[in-house]
């Protein structure tokens, strides 16, 4: 037998990789499975963006290994991005990195400032990358709690316990914390307060925080950052992505934004992990990021209609959810009867042949919720409402 190495003890297989794979069996079977599960975008990419790529794919010269920065065409679009949109100034030869997703973005931060004994506060419910990455760097994941009665906001009295508690040995202290706002899965919009205070937070203790800010366009009519705010740059490293606002997740395409220093401490490590990414790519995303309001106007018109299908599809299941929801998801609270999401979710995958995520993959804070996405076509929704009505 091969052993595996002991920083996999307690890693599983990621949810989806694993469910996608039981969806696949049920489709084999004649199943037919609409998957509401997973937030990748259906819709394509801006037909200029895709032309880039073309044309640039088609030049000789474009095929070698690639700056480790990024390419400066990309960089500075990213930063004027960043002017553009949250009105936040970067410098962008140095305080941007171009990344091959954000989600490697997660782990190269936490492979550079994490290690064992070392604690980092996650959100419960929040994207699950976020404390495997930090068990992978051998540090401790900690939960914070998001509870839907305060509106999924932290309470900075219980986050302030955290940290005293483990500055207590075997601990050697909370070193970083984990937030995204508008948050996955709940769907909730920061509030500018929010920033400040997580930021004065970070001060306080000395810590280092990751805002990841994927879902900023999606039905949100006020892009922000956690940058925007004074002095965040040293303490804030934001991740931020072209998967769902650019409907741009296959090619994978994200960017990490901090001061110089802290780009170039994550560049110790993720230099050694990967070599660029092809340029013909980074010139599309280039383009993607100069798209103007239309485009992001168009895309929340589609997502928008799909909405109102969810809602119906909830009212049939006898959820309930708030409306005022930003992002490529809604989170639905299901009904008192049921014992918990997963139960949920089974019923409707084995019953009517649609697969929702049970809202306690992101944390036992989800136990009892759903999430739909809102990556399937009007037709899917209307279907999939038939099934559950049947
Ligand atoms: C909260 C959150 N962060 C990060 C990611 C990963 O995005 P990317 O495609 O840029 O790696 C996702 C993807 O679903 C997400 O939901």
């Amino acid at each position: 037998m091969i052993a595996t190495a002991k920083r996999l003890d307690g890693i599983g297989e990621y949810y989806f990789s694993t469910k996608l794979r039981e969806i696949d069996e049920l489709n084999k079977q004649g199943k037919s499975i609409i998957n509401l599960g997973i937030g990748s975008p259906d819709l394509p990419p801006h037909p200029d963006v895709i032309k880039v790529l073309q044309e640039e794919a088609a030049k000789p010269g474009v095929h070698g290994y690639q700056n480790y920065k990024g390419s400066p065409i990309l960089r500075k679009a990213f930063a004027d991005w960043y002017q553009q949109w949250y009105g936040v100034a970067l410098n962008a030869d140095t305080e941007v990195l171009p990344l091959i997703g954000s989600k490697e973005g997660i782990m190269h931060i936490c492979m550079t400032y994490f290690e064992e004994g070392v604690a980092v506060l996650v959100p419960n419910p929040g994207y699950p990358t976020y404390s495997s990455a930090v068990k992978l760097s051998g540090a401790t994941p900690v939960y914070y709690n998001l509870e839907g009665e305060n509106n999924w906001m932290p309470d900075f009295d219980k986050l302030d316990e955290l940290v005293a508690q483990y500055a207590q040995a075997p601990f050697k202290g909370v070193r970083g914390l984990f937030v995204n706002y508008p948050h996955m899965p709940t769907g909730q919009l920061a509030t500018p307060e929010l920033w400040q205070q997580l930021v004065a937070f970070a001060e306080k203790h000395d810590i280092l925080i990751i805002h990841d800010n994927p879902y900023s366009f999606i039905l949100n009519d006020k892009p922000a950052s956690m940058l925007s705010v004074e002095g965040a740059k040293n303490r804030v490293i934001e991740l931020n992505s072209l998967s769902k606002s650019h409907n741009m997740a296959g090619w994978r395409l994200g960017v990490l934004c901090s001061a110089k220093e802290r780009i170039e401490e994550v560049l110790r490590f993720k230099t050694n992990m990967d070599s660029g990414m092809f340029l013909p790519m980074q010139l599309a995303a280039a383009k993607a990021l100069t798209l103007g309001a239309d485009w992001y106007n168009e895309v929340n018109k589609v997502y928008r209609a799909r909405r109102e299908k969810v809602y119906e599809m909830l009212d049939v299941l006898q959820c309930t959810y708030s409306k005022d929801q930003v992002g490529l998801f809604i989170w639905a609270a299901i009904p008192a009867g049921e014992k918990d999401g997963y139960a949920v979710s089974d019923k409707v995958l084995y019953n009517n042949n649609v697969f929702i995520t049970p809202g306690g993959i992101f944390g036992s804070n989800g136990d009892k919720y759903i999430r739909i996405s809102l990556c399937g076509s009007i037709e899917r929704f209307e279907e999939a409402i038939k099934r559950i009505k049947q």
